[in-house]
């Protein structure tokens, strides 16, 4: 049976049979036709596309645009496999420009269901029809531009028709494959009907602002104020687009669009970068949200390496990691206090770089030893103050003082304004131009205390100094084993620690940064982070979670009485200070309160 089977003649397999072979490749369920239609459509130039549904794209997809048609004598080549205007040589296939290059959509698509072509050219005096099955063409009805309608998929392949799910299903896949486009275009406008309704319409976008407002329409007003702009030229790759703040991250990949010129890809390269930039604000498994564009000369790029054209292949694999990690990272480390309120009157009402904004540099540190010890009510410890971090002279000295009274300064110019009170020991309530600002004093705090030892850590190693009177602490012998392991590493982290006794740690130096804490709680979490790690490479693989444990323990705890003058100073912190407006696990470290939004709660204006 086998061996009759190996003598079998070699023949070419007919064209019908290539061509649903290649279908299997291309179309995979209604959404893949619709992706392959909207290629052609914007590859035509259409500044308007409808979609037309029924049953999820299983029994009618119908794609509607106003490119610029196909000459009644090329529409039946258009439907035969290797035919295309797109591309004339290899060199052409080299710097591709468009969407479609293989000529093989339609054809695939024609082999696998019932495809008809409507299509009137620009200066035609009429549109022509030709039926897919018979070849028939003849003339018909229609402005300029093409229909293609694809009915009953998959009606020749009975397998494959068994694997589609629900209507519902398929219907929500034509809906993404729409969106991948209409992000990717915001100048084209969209429609798309279900069943005789429409069911989305995204109006074509003109100006500066375009991609701004397509992204509301496509992912909801919320996106825009939840996000960054990105903004990024890396030598030949200039990277666009808007990354979503940390705690709009999700626990599914699903809101994450990547384009290489203006092709949605999916792309280990692109979203590890992308992932890593997060790597600071994002712990854990979620995932983020963002909408990236990256624009290379199609040079550096092969885009012939999937039969979808999902995945493409870069010359430079690590030129483009690099631009878009650097491109996120940079757009989620401008505090985004910048960019309160209306874009628009947003830089007229802030200086980019008001005085205020000068970098917080830490004051001369109060030695440990004299600073005040105070009784922290909640805990019932007995901690050390925290006036290293929080003399008021810290900011005032750099930026101009807080006017004292509220009504000394009805809009003041920072972004997080002026503060104005303390709730319950935990939130700073302050007043800017656009309304109220609530922050989360703990989580504030700690963002910047980690920010300030992440940098001296980059810069070599955390500036430490030594107590006067070393704090000893009764330790087990796995802390004391630790603390003599890794005293070189502890030593980059700005602590001393010292076997005092066979069961006794001395801490002897501590952070700068974190003077003011409690010692031997610090040295106590720091000792058993490093336990659990490889002493040597601590530093590269852990330094998140053990820099993240160290600024837990150097920032104000919550019940601390502040003054109006620290909370300023907090406030001016923020404002200075990379990624503030998340705390080291991702949650917002401050909210607005709009005026509206506060008029909205008393029915004011309505
Ligand atoms: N909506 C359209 N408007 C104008 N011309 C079209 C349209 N759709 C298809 N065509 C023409 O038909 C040709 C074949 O389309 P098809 O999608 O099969 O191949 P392609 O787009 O060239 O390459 P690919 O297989 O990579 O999509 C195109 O090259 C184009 O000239
Ligand atoms: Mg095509």
């Amino acid at each position: 049976m086998l061996s009759a089977a190996l003598r079998r003649p070699i023949r070419e397999l007919p064209d019908e049979l290539i061509s649903q072979i290649a279908a299997g490749e291309v179309v995979e369920r209604p959404a893949s036709v619709v992706r392959e239609l909207l290629d052609n459509a914007l590859d035509a130039g259409a500044t308007q596309i409808t979609l037309r549904l029924l049953a999820g794209g299983v029994r009618l997809i119908g794609v509607e645009d106003d490119g610029a048609g196909i000459a009644p004598q090329e529409m039946a080549t258009a439907l035969k496999r290797h035919a295309t205007s797109k591309i004339a040589s290899l060199q052409d296939l080299e710097a591709v420009g468009t969407m479609g290059f293989r000529g093989e959509a339609l054809a695939a698509v024609n082999s696998i269901a019932e495809l008809s072509l409507l299509s009137r050219t620009a200066g035609a005096e009429g549109a022509w029809l030709l039926d897919g099955r018979t070849g028939e063409l003849r003339p018909a009805a229609r402005g300029p531009g093409t229909t293609v309608e694809v009915r009953e998929l998959f009606f020749s392949v009975p397998a494959r028709r068994k694997f589609l799910k629900s209507d519902a299903t398929e219907l929500a896949h034509c809906i993404e494959a729409v969106r991948r486009h209409a992000l990717a275009r915001a100048d084209v406008g969209f429609a798309i009907w279900h069943e005789g309704k429409l069911i989305e319409q995204w109006r074509a976008q003109a100006g500066p602002d375009a991609l701004d407002r397509r992204l509301a329409d496509v992912l909801g007003e919320d996106f825009l104020a939840d996000s960054v702009a990105i903004e990024h030229q890396a030598g030949p790759v200039r990277i666009t687009g808007r990354a979503g703040v940390p705690d709009i991250a999700r626990s599914r990949a699903d809101q994450q669009f990547a384009y290489v010129n203006g092709r949605f890809v999916r792309d280990k390269v692109i979203a590890h970068a992308a992932r890593a930039a997060y790597e600071d604000v994002l712990h854990g498994q979620r995932q983020p949200v963002y909408v990236l564009h990256i624009a290379i000369d199609p040079a550096r790029v092969d885009v012939n390496v999937h039969p979808t054209k999902i995945e493409v292949r870069f010359r430079d694999g690590r030129e483009v990691h690099q631009a878009v990690r650097h491109a996120v990272e940079n757009a989620l480390a401008a505090p985004r206090a910048a960019l309160l309120g209306e874009p628009a009157t947003a830089a007229a009402a802030w200086p980019a770089e008001p005085p205020s904004f000068k970098r917080f540099e830490a004051p001369t540190p109060v030695p440990f030893a004299q600073a005040a010890i105070h009784f922290e009510a909640r805990s019932g410890h007995v901690v050390q103050e925290l006036q290293a971090l929080w003399q008021p002279h810290a900011a005032a000295d750099r930026a101009p003082a807080a006017p004292a009274t509220p009504e000394a300064d009805p809009a003041p110019t920072w972004p997080l304004g002026r503060a104005i009170a303390q709730l319950h020991g935990i939130y700073i309530l302050a007043e800017n131009h656009a309304g109220l600002i609530v922050v989360d004093m703990h989580a504030a705090h700690e963002r910047i205390v980690y920010e300030r030892l992440k940098a001296q850590l980059g810069a070599n190693r955390i500036t430490s100094q030594p107590l006067l009177i070393p704090a000893t602490f009764a330790a087990t012998p796995a802390e004391v084993a630790t603390a003599e392991s890794a005293a070189a590493v502890l030593q980059q982290l700005g602590l001393e620690i010292t076997p005092f006794s066979p069961k006794t740690l001395a801490v002897r130096a501590v952070p700068t940064t974190l003077a003011a804490g409690d010692a031997v709680e610090l040295a106590r979490s720091v000792l058993a982070e490093l336990a659990q790690h490889e002493a040597a490479t601590v530093v590269q693989r852990a330094q998140h979670e053990l820099l993240a444990t160290m600024a837990c323990h150097g920032a104000v705890r919550a019940n601390r009485r502040l003054t109006v003058d620290e909370m300023n100073a907090l406030l001016r912190q923020m404002e200075a200070t990379e990624r503030s407006d998340q705390c080291n696990h991702g949650r917002p470290t401050w909210r607005q309160l709009s005026l509206r939004e506060l008029d909205g709660l008393f029915l004011r204006g309505r």
